[in-house]
């Protein structure tokens, strides 16, 4: 199945994800490439649950920059500075953000207008270093839950993990 990219909408979130976890592994199985890493993982998530805007922001300059990587949707931003948005908060802070309304966030930036709600999750690198953070919006209000937080956050212990199988 690793050549295919999966509609998993029609599973309940735990479901989909341990599915969408077992099927990243085995389409990056061999790969030892963080750039190659967010583009599949950009692609897979994203048509998985037919989200609006889904894709990473590196860490350029660390404490203080994103720049946009891989993604799946609409034009980003291109960079986003550490502390602003939602981006940049989870960034800063270093945990995952799920917002339920985007307009209720000060100092949300919108790169998309359809977008209603949000989920960020930091993502580590091997030595423990930010990476980058993933970034999921979607034009529904309230789209994401703590099954969203530990899916994605299992997911991208892929970025973590020292040997690729
Ligand atoms: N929603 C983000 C900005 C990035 S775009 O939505 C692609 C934020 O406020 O951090």
């Amino acid at each position: 199945m690793a050549e295919e990219t999966l509609d998993l909408r029609h599973l309940a979130k735990p479901e989909a994800y341990a599915l969408l976890a077992q099927h990243v592994d085995a389409v990056l199985a061999g790969i030892d490439d963080p750039v190659a890493g967010m583009a599949t993982v950009s692609c897979l998530v994203h048509h998985a649950f037919g989200h609006l805007w889904t894709g990473f922001y590196r860490v350029v300059e660390p404490g203080r920059l994103l720049r946009v990587g891989p993604y799946q949707g609409t034009l980003g931003c291109l960079e986003i500075p550490f502390g602003k948005g939602v981006c940049g908060t989870a960034a800063a802070d270093g945990r995952t953000l799920v917002v339920a309304d985007v307009h209720a966030f000060p100092g949300h930036i919108t790169c998309d207008g359809r977008s209603a709600s949000e989920i960020v999750v930091p993502v580590f690198d091997r030595a423990g270093a930010l990476l980058a953070v993933f970034d999921v919006d979607s034009d529904r209000p309230a789209a994401f839950d703590d099954d969203d937080r530990a899916g994605l956050e299992r997911l991208l212990g892929w970025f973590a993990r020292g040997e690729r199988p």
